[in-house]
């Protein structure tokens, strides 16, 4: 898997650069309005009662900001966030570190829940029922349980995957949240908001083409944004009006949709090698010599929510917005 701009997976800079463009408290988060106005409710419930909010999964693709609301529940919640992700628990002594330094009232947030092994899983649920920690000590016949009791605490788990979390850790959280892709407006507001605190001049028109082109993620926009601000800076006079936007993102080889060359890759080898499917993901996948998961997890999401790829029984199926969007003449039976 190669790296590509129009990914909503997180780069390595942009874990940190995140955090200063973040919205600190649920009013300034754009976007996600259930799930938003949900959340408002139990917070203020959680608060009035003076407990701890209720575990919370967030689910849905990558880049729509679920870290993000994890700090800001925290900080709506007047709590410290401890964070943490899926793959770094290898052992249940790491977990159990993690849990014994919370402090009463703290959110716990585990990103890439699903990749929690089964093993630690276990551990996790005394924690998340009872605040408690059940620890075997010693080995052999000498071996003993002792319990360690924890603070109140709220754990938010998110994953890109709901499906692969086990059932008894999914039936332990009280609140799901899906989060949906953004809408073209939402995200030109994000895009706007961006643009503001790093003081760029940008045109309405200009934030609506950057938007246009983020594939309704606002880690997307933004990064596009960043990209669109240099070539402003370079070819311009630093303003991003909507012909700069334009030129930068033709050049940055994103299209008008936010499809870039594995996308056309993708959607034209079903096209010329399969005419247009049904074809299986796995024979798709030999095609264009990427694994099939990638192609379900990375590439197919965005292309199934904009209606470009449809999934049936026997296979994937291109639409006919796809041949319109390649300019193609489409097919008929
Ligand atoms: N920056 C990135 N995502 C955002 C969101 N949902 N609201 C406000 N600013 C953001």
């Amino acid at each position: 898997m190669e790296d590509r701009l129009v990914s909503g997976s997180a780069e390595m800079e942009e874990v940190y650069e995140e955090q200063s463009l973040r919205p600190q408290t649920l009013k300034q988060y754009i976007g996600q309005d259930k799930v938003k106005h949900n959340l408002e409710i139990f917070i203020e419930a959680a608060r009035q009662r003076e407990e701890t909010l209720d575990h919370v999964l967030l689910y849905g693709p990558p880049g729509l900001g679920k870290t993000t609301l994890a700090a800001v529940i925290a900080n709506e919640m007047g709590v410290q966030l401890r964070t943490t992700a899926g793959p770094a628990i290898e052992r249940p002594g790491d977990l159990a570190a993690v849990l014994t330094a919370l402090e009463p009232g703290d959110v716990l947030f585990i990103d890439e829940i699903h990749r929690l092994p089964r093993s630690i899983e276990e551990v996790l649920y005394p924690a998340m029922e009872d605040y408690c920690l059940d620890i075997v000590i010693g080995k052999g016949p000498s071996a003993r349980s002792v319990r360690l009791d924890l603070p109140p605490f709220t754990l938010i788990g998110a994953t890109t995957r709901a499906g692969s979390l086990s059932a008894p850790l999914r039936d332990r959280f009280g609140v799901l949240s899906r989060l949906e892709y953004y809408s073209e407006e939402q995200l030109k507001e994000v895009v706007m908001r961006t643009a503001d605190i790093f003081q760029t001049e940008i045109a309405p028109e200009g934030a609506a083409e950057i938007a246009r082109r983020s594939r309704g993620t606002p880690r997307i926009a933004n990064r596009l944004l960043k990209r669109v601000r240099d070539y402003a800076q370079v070819r311009g006079d630093g303003i991003i009006t909507h012909g700069i936007a334009d030129e930068a993102l033709e050049l940055l080889q994103v299209d008008r949709m936010g499809l870039d060359h594995i996308d056309h890759k993708l959607l034209k080898a079903i096209i010329e090698r399969f005419r247009g499917g049904p074809v299986g993901i796995e024979t798709i996948a030999a095609s264009i010599g990427e694994e099939a998961v990638t192609i379900e997890d990375v590439y197919e999401p965005y292309l199934l929510q904009i209606g470009f790829l449809q999934r049936t029984p026997r296979g994937r199926i291109v639409s006919d917005l796809v041949y319109r969007h390649f300019q193609m003449e489409v097919p008929t039976e």
